[in-house]
């Protein structure tokens, strides 16, 4: 089974969310498991310069985009035991970050989709299936159509996997008909066609094979008009090729045990030792109280709405106030929310700590270093930093939707069994309620909590049995089977 991911993002070359961890991680448990997975994405500018010094140069053709002929090099990367090939052309792929936010992200990814396909007789790998991520590769499958009257392209299949349904690749029906450069045919309402514009995730959407999404219940809500944003009808009609998959992380990247950006490193037995290690240097790196008894709340996110940081907004100022807790965010995003935790931790500089930067070490630091993380996001397609958390013994406090439902299991305080806490509805009161439990068992328990921790740790979300399900979609659509490897076994 050859199985090509298409991808805006993969770490560690280049990652703005979880996406970047997710197709950093699941095709090496594919190859693992007997599978040829390879990973395909753009040549980016911010690629770190010794990845750039390790790439072989393969060869270069031109691809029509609207009435141009685009330069196309393609380079291979052999890294931890995966083949990586980068798209380089300097027009589209020179700015600062992968996505600009500009008009020339769509024309770009329309030529990086273009290009993904283009390229496969030239470096010769022909994929049994394409593995496309969110709407940056969505045009993929359309062009796949496009191509099939030649023999290289007649078996391939397509999966796309949805990591947010927001985003949607939505342009002017002209500008994107010009760069695609097919007929008119594709742009009806039932293929590309969206409200007079053009939308390329809905067209991934209606010609992939298959279509997934990162958990169960994100696969759920997206056929209800509330999460579907406005392609639910199109999510029920697939509702049989639409599968939930729940993420899983790498337990090499993500490991208090093995963990060099970290003070101390932890085991289950010595989480209560080694989280007071790495609070207390966290707490001296940040200029904040060096209070082994206070409980620390991290965040780590993208600043937007996604997350609930309206929730939080509201009840900052009575959190700080209560004194119960100390909180350290790191993240980046909108300007709004940049600005609130700049304020809360200039007015309260002993609770708050804002580190409005982007930063891998810092991460590491803080799910090492905090009892418990927030993240009440008014949807989670799956939620990435709910599951890091666990593994370091940092309980994820979280409201019940998509991923962060179906990965955080809540205290149940009569059995004792859980490892997590979490609130149902989008409401700033319910939040603050559910962190008021949180402390109490915090201060007034701490036996269970480090129970809790353990608990925590112990669960298992490594891609193993996510990337067998993926393996049977796989055969599913190509009708391949995958021998598994006696060491799996
Ligand atoms: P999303 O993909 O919606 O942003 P996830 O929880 O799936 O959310 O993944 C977020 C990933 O990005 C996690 O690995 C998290 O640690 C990382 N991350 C988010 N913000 C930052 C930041 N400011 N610095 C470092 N890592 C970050
Ligand atoms: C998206 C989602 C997040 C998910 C990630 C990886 O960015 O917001 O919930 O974990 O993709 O699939």
């Amino acid at each position: 089974m050859k199985v090509l991911f298409a991808t805006s993002e993969c770490a560690p070359f280049v990652k703005t969310g979880g996406l970047g961890d997710v197709v950093g991680s699941l095709p090496q448990t594919l190859r693992e498991k007997n599978v040829d997975a390879r990973v395909i994405l753009p040549l980016y500018k911010s690629i770190p310069q010794k990845f750039k010094d390790e790439m072989r140069y393969i060869d270069n053709i031109y691809i029509d985009i609207a009435w141009r002929k685009q330069y196309c090099g393609i380079f291979e990367l052999e890294y931890n035991n995966c083949i990586y090939y980068f798209i380089d052309n300097k027009f589209y792929f020179d700015g600062d970050k992968p996505y600009d936010h500009i008009h020339l992200d769509c024309e770009k990814f329309i030529f990086f989709s273009k290009a993904v396909l283009s390229v496969l007789p030239t470096i010769g790998f022909c994929p049994d299936v394409i593995h496309c991520n969110d709407w940056q590769t969505g045009p993929v499958p359309v062009f796949l159509d496009t191509f099939r009257d030649n023999p290289f392209y007649q078996n391939m299949r397509s999966v796309i996997t949805i990591h947010n349904l927001k985003f949607q690749g939505r342009w002017d029906i002209n500008g994107i008909k010009d760069a695609m450069g097919i007929s008119d045919y594709y742009f009806t309402d039932d293929k590309l066609e969206f409200y007079n514009d053009a939308n390329l995730l809905k067209g991934g959407m209606v010609y992939a094979d298959k279509v997934t999404t990162v958990s169960d219940t994100y696969a759920q809500e997206i056929t209800t008009p509330y999460f579907g944003e406005g392609l639910d009808s199109l999510l029920r009609a697939r509702q049989n090729d639409l599968w939930g998959i729940v993420n899983g992380i790498s337990y090499e990247d993500w490991n208090p045990q093995k963990d060099e950006f970290i003070e101390k490193k932890y085991t289950p037995r010595t989480v209560k030792s080694g989280k007071a290690a790495n609070k207390a240097a966290l707490q001296r790196e940040l200029g904040l109280p060096e209070d082994p008894d206070k409980m620390l709340i991290g965040i780590v996110s993208r600043l937007t709405d996604q997350k609930g940081f309206d929730l939080i907004a509201y009840k900052l100022e009575e959190l700080c106030q209560n004194n119960g807790c100390q909180i350290v965010v790191l993240g980046t995003g909108e300007e709004q929310y940049e600005n609130l935790f700049r304020h809360y931790s200039w007015k309260y500089p002993d609770i708050l700590s804002a580190q409005i930067t982007y930063s891998n070490e810092m991460s590491h630091k803080i799910y090492a270093a905090c009892d418990a993380f927030l993240m009440p996001s008014a949807f989670e397609p799956c939620g990435l930093s709910q599951i890091i958390s666990m593994k370091y013994g940092t309980l994820p406090i979280v409201r019940e939707t998509g991923g962060l439902k179906d990965t955080v299991k809540p205290y149940n305080q009569y059995t004792g069994e859980g490892y997590g806490f979490s609130f149902a509805n989008y409401n700033a009161d319910e939040m603050l309620g559910c962190i008021y439990t949180a402390m109490d068992v915090y201060y007034n328990n701490k036996p269970q909590w480090i129970q809790l921790a353990r608990q925590a740790m112990a669960a298992d979300y490594s891609w193993d049995v996510s990337a067998d399900k993926y393996i049977s979609l796989y055969s599913d659509i190509t009708g391949i089977k995958v021998e598994k490897r006696k060491e799996n076994k």
